[in-house]
């Protein structure tokens, strides 16, 4: 039973990195993936703080607030811990 419970989290993870590797390549790449690589982004910080930076934009980051729902940030941002910097 419990063996199940695992394999379907571990489902649901790999659908969740899916998600966010879709939205990642349509809104993000164009400025954060220069040959393959993770560019203008330290993924190293606080998610929350990310969040806050995807939210509100800074300076040459533009504003998402009104595109993405909180579920689906945090998808994209355990998507871009995942690609090389
Ligand atoms: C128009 C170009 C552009 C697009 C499109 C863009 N970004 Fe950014 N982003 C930037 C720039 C430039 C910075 C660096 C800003 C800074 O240093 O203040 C940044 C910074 C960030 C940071 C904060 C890094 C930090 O800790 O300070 C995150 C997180 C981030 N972007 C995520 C995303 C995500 C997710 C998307 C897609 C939904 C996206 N960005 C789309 C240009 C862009």
């Amino acid at each position: 039973m419990l063996f199940l419970i695992l394999i379907t989290s571990l489902c649901f993870a790999q659908d969740d990195l899916e998600r966010g590797k879709t939205l990642y390549n349509a809104y993000c790449t164009s400025c954060h993936t220069k040959d393959e690589k993770v560019v203008n982004l330290p993924v190293d910080k606080e998610k929350t703080e990310m969040i806050k930076v995807i939210r509100s934009g800074s300076s040459g980051m533009p504003t998402y607030s009104w595109l993405f729902e909180d579920e689906d940030l945090d998808k994209i941002i355990e998507y871009m811990k995942t690609l090389p910097k």
